[in-house]
């Protein structure tokens, strides 16, 4: 019998190396290496035997859309790139205590509910902890099939005798094991190997197949990086944890566009869709606050408005604080460069505070027209105009380039009552009854708050 090899494969990115090392050659992670051994003799190559001749075919023909099972989980569904498609493998990444599973029965119940048969199969809790969170959620009804296991080899099984189900979810691929690898459950060739079964049964028997996976930041327990790239969709479910929005959003999806988000609230019963998101991203003002602006963005393909929030304050003597949450921080550098240089701020000697409302993460670079405005708004303590959003991108000689979709984000912001909104020159489209003000040097917005309070309309 062979002698088994062992190797050592970082837990966070999959790399595999010969001798043990405190930090990952390839992701740079530390402490993320691990001995594990190594599965098979590595494989021959081809040999002598010959293959099929494949049929090679043009790129017109005929094509059918996959058929879709929609959860009725209207934010979900539309994540999936419009309902869930049959024989797809999903993994679903997410801090824990996110609301992963909470997210998951209420899909696989409400289907379940409504006539197809569904399996969740959790190796995390047992099946009366389940029941308890079903009736928490008023599901205890639903004619959903339920085991608490981590054998890959029963769930195969199970899910291979009689008929198929629908979907089925595995809550956490962390906790799964197959019994013919050497390795302990979580390590990423446990992980690897019962992720590549549990995928080829969904194929197998056209089941959608929900796999939970954990991200851990001290990479211990294998990140469902190593998996995106067996998966067709990966989503993952966000939020701070202080505040009860939850956002999902599809990083990979084979089937769908990718960025789409899904806004859900966390409450007592559950999580419920938040079918319009920008009522809740914005703050509640009764009258203008300075140093608070109202960003038209877009994401995935749906355009919301946020409040982004600045605050500039004296510092003491010393290097003064930069925080951000929401956005990239290398993004406020530069915004407060171009300030500071082409707009003459001195804004270099002083803290300065970056929040987006709601716990949203912006990755727009036309959000830096609103964060300049909240940032020139506090410093002057000057409110920005009532009723008024802002979107633009900033280069860095301190010009306004225009941005993508700006008609759907002018029409967004009509729908929910603003009357005016600061642009990039050559925006056009805008709906009756909003105003556009455009710009094309960042200085000309910086101006504005220069001018006595009362000039401006
Ligand atoms: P859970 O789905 O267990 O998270 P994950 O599977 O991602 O680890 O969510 C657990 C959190 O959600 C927990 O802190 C309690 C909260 N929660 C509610 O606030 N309301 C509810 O109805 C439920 C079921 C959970
Ligand atoms: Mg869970």
């Amino acid at each position: 019998m062979a002698k088994a090899q062992q190797i050592f494969v970082c837990q966070a990115c999959g790399a595999q190396a010969h001798k043990w090392a405190g930090r990952c050659e390839t992701c740079g992670e530390w402490n993320s290496i691990v001995a594990e051994t190594a599965a098979a003799a590595p494989p021959k190559g081809l040999g002598a035997g010959k293959g099929a001749k494949l049929e090679l075919v043009g790129l017109a023909g005929e094509t059918t859309p996959p058929p879709r099972l929609v959860t009725g989980i209207g934010e979900l569904d539309r994540v999936a790139g419009g309902g869930l498609v049959e024989g797809s493998a999903l993994l679903v990444g997410g801090d824990p205590g996110i609301g992963k599973s909470t997210l998951l029965l209420q899909a696989v119940a409400a289907l379940a509910g409504r006539g197809a048969p569904c399996v969740y199969i959790s190796g995390e809790e047992g099946v009366d902890q389940i029941r308890l969170r079903a009736r928490r959620l008023g599901l205890e009804k639903a004619p959903l099939a339920l085991a608490s296991a981590t054998s890959v080899r029963d769930i195969v099984t199970t899910l291979e005798t009689g008929t198929a189900p629908k979907v089925a979810v595995i809550d956490s691929i962390q906790t799964m094991y197959l019994d013919s690898l050497d390795a302990a459950p979580g390590t990423v060739t446990q992980v690897r190997g019962a992720a590549q079964e549990l995928i080829r049964l969904a194929k197998r028997r056209g089941t959608v197949m929900f796999l939970v996976g954990h991200v851990t930041k001290e990479g211990q327990i294998a990140g469902p990086r190593v998996l995106e790239h067996m998966v067709d969709t990966v989503l993952y479910f966000e939020g701070e944890r202080g505040h009860q929005f939850r956002l999902l959003r599809a990083v990979k999806n084979r089937f769908g566009p990718a960025n789409e988000i899904g806004v859900f609230q966390m409450g007592d019963a559950g999580l419920a869709e938040v079918p319009n998101p920008s009522a809740l991203l914005l703050g509640n003002h009764e009258r203008p606050v300075s140093g608070a602006a109202v960003f038209a963005g877009i994401e995935g393909t749906r355009p919301v408005l946020v409040e982004i929030q600045a605050l500039v304050a004296g510092a003491p003597p010393g290097s003064p604080r930069r925080a951000v949450v929401g956005w990239d921080s290398g993004r406020l550098s530069m915004i407060l460069a171009v300030l500071e240089a082409r707009c003459g701020l001195a804004l270099s000697a002083k803290d300065v505070y970056l929040n987006v409302a709601g716990g949203l993460k912006i990755g727009e670079p036309a959000a830096d027209l609103a964060v300049a405005a909240a940032l020139v708004s506090s410093l002057t303590d000057r409110p920005l105009p009532e009723g008024n959003v802002v979107f633009g991108e900033i280069g860095l000689s301190g010009e306004v380039r225009p941005v993508a979709q700006a008609e759907s984000r002018l029409k967004e912001a009509a729908k929910l009552g603003f009357r005016r909104a600061m642009v990039p020159k050559g925006t056009s489209g805008a709906p009756t009854g909003l105003k556009i003000e455009t710009f094309d040097r960042l200085i000309d917005l910086v101006a504005l708050f220069a001018e006595p309070p009362g000039r401006r309309a």
